[in-house]
């Protein structure tokens, strides 16, 4: 599968995650206090799931908002490192202000959502990016039909809240995937509102079908992955734009689906999930050396991302994503040559911006780091 998702403006995105030389200073004196960058103080935290863990989060003067479905870089300090992920707020971009809430799922491999799940408590200052990504709700809509797995529940809530705030009259589906019962981190939530719900109709009928299926079975009830089915008897589904976010195995089936049945929907997806690496020759020798010029220090090639071997070799540089997405890890190749570990592109330029965490060495490098 590839990325779905937006290209990023290298320079914007990396303007709005790189601390601000004066908002460096300040953040000494009051790590609330900056100039031009967007910091967030956590105003409250609850763990409506043994994995999850929800932030409300009070922004400085500087956040713009967000539009629903669109997320940001939270970025924390863990251990002198500074360290950034992609999350999407789940609250409404409409109505009356709230706080941002970031509901974030602890991965066994996430070392930031477990450091949040386990550590994040009120008073915090967590760094913040302006929103971004082009996973929004059309200027025209008819009816919505919401489909989320695990974590992707957070930018079409926000949707569906949203909706709701603008008074929204049309015909609202919520499909969500989630493992079991109690790894649904919304369930009181969105049970009321689907219940309170009546998009102004005049018999006072909700107006929200929610239909949760669990993908974990068990002896008497065998697991529940999306199928065609679950599409069935839809208000309003002729004239519904498709809204999806979730594990890759989900978008893939709704996307099959919508062309096996030749569905003309509008679909609207979004995934934070990392491209499928190209094939390398596994025969191709891996030579060479990289040197990092600035921490003085050299290490021989053994053919993984950049990012990995300045990590091994002793370094920290910064990272969010790891997948090619938030270009917090750019970095200057001096020179050399490099392998985009996801398009297969060689880059042979002399003193150029490459993101370390999808990039490999071909041969000898010089880096800026
Ligand atoms: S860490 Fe996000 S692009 Fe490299």
């Amino acid at each position: 599968m590839s990325i779905r998702l937006p290209r990023l403006v290298g320079s914007i995105v990396e303007a709005a995650l790189t601390p601000h030389p004066v908002d460096s200073y300040l953040e000494l004196v009051d790590p609330s206090l900056t100039w031009r960058d967007v910091r967030a103080t956590v105003v409250s935290v609850n763990r409506p799931t043994e994995r999850t863990v929800r932030l409300a989060l009070r922004p400085t003067r500087q956040w713009k908002g967000h539009q629903a479905g669109q997320y940001l870089q939270l970025s924390v300090v863990i251990d002198g490192v500074r360290h950034s992920r992609c999350y999407s707020p789940a609250n409404s971009s409409a109505g009356a202000w709230s706080p941002i809430e970031l509901t974030i799922t602890a991965h066994d491999d996430g070392f930031v959502s477990t450091y949040l799940r386990d550590n994040a408590r009120e008073g915090m200052v967590l760094g913040v990016s302006q929103a971004q990504g082009g996973f929004v709700l059309p200027a025209a809509l008819e009816s919505a039909v919401f489909i989320s797995g695990g974590s992707g529940i957070t930018p079409v809530l926000s949707m569906m809240r949203t909706l709701i705030s603008r008074k929204f009259t049309g015909p609202i589906t919520f499909l969500h995937y989630a493992r079991t019962p109690a790894d649904v981190s919304y369930r009181a939530e969105l049970a009321a509102l689907a219940a309170d719900h009546t998009g102004g109709r005049r018999d006072g009928a909700a107006n929200i079908d929610l239909r949760l299926y669990y993908t974990r079975g068990d002896d008497e009830n065998p697991g529940r992955h999306f199928s065609a089915a679950h599409l069935d008897g839809i208000d309003g589904f002729a004239g519904a734009d498709l809204f999806v976010c979730g594990p890759p195995a989900l978008m893939d089936a709704v996307n099959a689906h919508v062309t096996d049945a030749g569905l003309t929907n509008p679909v609207h997806s979004e995934a934070f999930v990392a491209a499928v690496p190209v094939e390398v020759d596994p025969d191709e020798p891996i030579t060479g050396e990289l040197t990092f010029t600035r921490a003085g220090r050299n290490a021989d090639n053994d053919g993984r991302t950049i990012l990995d071997q300045a990590e091994s070799a002793g370094l920290a540089p910064a990272s969010g994503c790891r997948m090619g997405i938030c270009f917090s890890c750019t970095a200057v190749k001096k020179s050399g040559c490099t392998r985009n570990v996801v398009t297969g592109e060689l880059n042979t330029e002399a003193d150029a911006q490459i993101q370390i965490c999808v990039n490999a060495p071909v041969g000898d490098v010089e880096l800026d780091l």
